[in-house]
């Protein structure tokens, strides 16, 4: 019925109003004021109001609110000719008036459940303010830290992009089809390899192996698009000399003829333009052929399309078939909303105001925030703190500010963000044991600031520094050169280390820093991102031990941010180093630190005391299509319950392509009461020991392979086992 319902549709549509369907632009209407732009009108409530009407804007994005979708829906479905219901699209990042972890920190929760429960959850509010479809999930993988978008993803692992994905195209989508009020259609994003930009520059050429872009970049795409994903936005940047919106091998060969999507591709906010400034394009019009012709279907905010498509179809540059085609897949997607049955589906006010803001959201944001928090370091046990009748000085400029959210949060709700101050104070007996200074700002000095911490630390009994990066130093355009904590910190944090005095740090950071000085031989470090709306309870509820700390490292710390780009899945090399040398010359590494991360991929501690037994294999080899059982005892012998994650890692020895040092397989989450031991089993198959060989096929080879079941990238003994052919 929808086939023939668009195919209907399609057979009456002027060419005018064709391109109008693949003409997405910004809401004017529900978005924070824009600036007009006179050249298109882009901007103006009323120019947009009158293209609705015309059928030249089939699609709107980044306007939110159920009571103004309806009367904007209004326009398209009673006063257009074809009376085609527009689609709603927006920036659901990690949540939308509840705001939960920024991707990258909820990735250290290593839990698909847990993605899957905070994207259901922001699809449930968006879908109740009058959206159909998120630009989300980021899948992109992110292995270079100065790259600002690193905190939109799942970090620098292939695998763990590959499970969140899936668990957040789920989410966002919902297990009931799109039509359900409550599902929001899923775009992955950037397709593909954008977060390869060359010294980690936001919008940089990238440039690759075949091996590399589909042992590493495609992965997490395909696994987005076999969890059901129906969208997708193709990238800003130039791969391999091709620029990914007028990429005919990515978005039409790859894309469709070998993964066999059938969704649609929508450009990244004016990538087609961009074309232009690539020299990959004369100008506009060549632009609007090249990345039609090459696969993209929707045209984001530029209006290339709108202006040159009945010229472009007029002259035979691109066939009418093609347009068609474009079309067909964006109304079939309005279909699959259910947006010919109901165009209103979702703008519905009262249940916008049920949904917005629920208690269950609220709740499941600060469960998502505790999980997301990673202890790297705890000497003498210094944490949990005691939250009765210990004095603490809470200092930095991260202590009682709101800037809690993180990166793509344009509709989070300001009245309910809970600062690190609410958050220590409603989990303290006497609120009046915490003092709060200033210190310093996030980038700048503090006049007085260095002595009144000083002050405060001498009258304390520990010290809690939260520093770190703020929510405008990750995101979009944000690269960095040194991925280190601003200098006005740093100082700060030397100053109060000299008083001698216990120090917790509290990093802020929306992607892997390096820390130095006082920052990294503090007595206790705690990861705790941008947690969202409820990020001062997450981290008093770990600070006060009322919950042990489980999270794991998404992406390596370095030990210098020259490292960059440094992910632990690196190859070997000819000239591997000994790590455990101070010094080494001829081999891999730089002159000031090894070619180790300070804390690995995977790293993150508890407040119990785990131990990792000998790792067991059911076999010493793997016949051919066989699986091999290894198995580990692991024993918590501290005095609290924690949950540890076992991962389990392997390094293909000999291969026609050189294989990295580990890559991580698999890993289990295990909760251990105090004393006790659980044997955890995994079984490993033949399709895991899978890599990509140089012809750019799945492939495993006979040999030897290592493997292990540890706590972190670099820790462990590997065991060997054979496989066979
Ligand atoms: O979805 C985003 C994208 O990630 C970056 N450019 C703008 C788009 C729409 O807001």
């Amino acid at each position: 019925q929808d086939v023939e319902r668009v195919e209907a549709l399609i057979a009456q549509m002027t060419i005018v109003e064709k391109a109008g369907q693949l003409n997405i632009l910004g809401d004017p209407f529900r978005f924070r004021p824009q600036n007009v732009n006179p050249l298109d009108g882009q901007g103006d409530p009323e120019r947009i109001n009158q293209m609705i009407r015309e059928g030249t804007v089939g699609n709107l994005f980044n306007g939110v609110g159920a009571d103004a979708g309806r009367r904007i829906q209004t326009i398209a479905v009673e006063e257009s000719r074809l009376k085609i219901p527009l689609l709603f699209a927006a920036d659901i990042i990690h949540g939308l008036f509840t705001v939960f972890p920024v991707p990258l920190g909820e990735a250290a929760a290593f839990d698909a459940d847990l993605a899957l429960r905070t994207a259901r959850a922001a699809a449930i509010e968006g879908a109740a303010s009058g959206i159909h479809q998120t630009f989300a999930p980021m899948v992109d993988v992110a292995r270079d830290q100065r790259w600002g978008r690193v905190v939109e993803g799942a970090g620098e692992d292939v695998l763990l992009n590959e499970r969140l994905a899936a668990a957040r195209v789920r989410g966002f989508q919902g297990d009931k089809g799109l039509a359900d009020r409550d599902a929001l259609l899923a775009t992955p994003k950037h397709f593909v390899a954008y977060s390869a930009a060359i010294g980690g520059m936001d919008y940089n050429t990238t440039d690759m192996s075949e091996a590399t872009l589909r042992g590493t970049f495609l992965p997490p795409f395909k696994a987005a698009f076999e969890a059901g994903a129906l969208s997708v936005m193709s990238g800003f940047n130039d791969l391999n000399g091709v620029p990914t919106s007028g990429n005919h091998r990515m978005l039409t060969e790859i894309l469709r003829d070998e993964w066999g999507f059938t969704g649609f591709v929508v450009s990244d906010y004016t990538s087609e333009q961009e074309l232009i400034a690539h020299g990959f394009a004369e100008d506009g019009r060549d632009a609007a052929r090249i990345a039609l012709l090459a696969g993209v279907d929707m045209s984001m905010v530029s209006g290339l399309y709108l202006e040159h498509i009945p010229d472009l179809v007029a002259k035979g540059d691109v066939p009418m078939a093609r347009i068609d085609q474009a079309v067909r897949r964006v109304l079939l997607a309005k279909a699959m909303l259910g947006l010919f049955d109901d165009p209103y589906r979702g703008c519905d006010p009262v249940r916008e105001k049920a949904v917005v803001n629920a208690k269950a959201h609220h709740d499941l944001a600060r469960e998502a925030g505790v999980k997301s928090i990673v202890l790297l370091k705890n000497e003498g046990g210094l944490l949990p703190l005691n939250r009765d009748g210990q004095k603490i000085a809470l200092i930095g400029p991260f202590a009682a500010d709101l800037d809690v959210f993180g990166p793509w949060t344009i509709w989070g709700d300001e009245t309910r963000k809970v600062s690190l101050e609410a958050g220590f104070k409603a989990a303290m007996s006497d609120p009046s044991d915490l003092v709060i200074v200033q210190g310093s700002d996030v980038e700048a000095a503090l006049d007085g600031g260095i002595a009144a911490a000083v002050a405060a630390a001498r009258g304390a009994d520990v010290v809690v520094l939260a520093l770190g990066e703020s929510s405008k130093m990750s995101g979009e355009a944000q690269s960095r050169t040194e991925i280190d904590i601003p200098a006005p910190q740093r100082a700060l944090a030397e100053a109060v280390a000299a008083t001698g005095k216990p120090v917790v740090v509290l990093l802020r950071n929306g992607r892997a820093l390096e820390l130095s000085g006082a920052v990294k031989d503090a007595d206790a470090i705690v990861v705790t991102w941008f947690l969202g709306s409820q990020m001062g309870h997450s981290v008093a509820d770990v600070v006060f031990g009322t919950v042990s700390p489980s999270g794991r490292l998404p992406v390596s710390f370095p030990h210098r941010s020259g490292q960059q780009p440094f992910y632990y899945d690196h190859k070997t090399t000819g000239r591997p180093a000994n790590n455990a040398l101070a010094t080494q010359e001829y081999v891999a590494r730089y002159r000031e630190t090894t070619n180790t991360a300070l804390y690995p991929f995977g790293h993150g501690l508890t407040y119990g005391e785990v131990r990792y037994g000998t790792v067991q294999l059911s076999s010493a080899t793997m016949d051919g299509n066989g699986r091999i059982e290894a198995s580990v005892a692991v024993t918590n012998s501290g005095s609290v319950p924690v949950e540890e994650t076992v991962q389990l890692y392997i390094h293909d020895r000999v291969a026609s392509l050189t294989q990295p040092v580990r890559r991580l397989r698999d890993w289990q989450k295990v909760r251990l009461a105090e004393g006790e031991t659980k044997t955890v089993r995994f079984t490993l198959t033949r399709q895991q020991l899978e890599f990509i060989n140089q012809q750019g096929r799945p492939t495993v080879e006979p040999g030897l392979f290592r493997l292990w079941l540890t706590s972190s990238a670099q820790a462990g003994e590997p065991v060997e086992f054979r496989l066979n052919r």
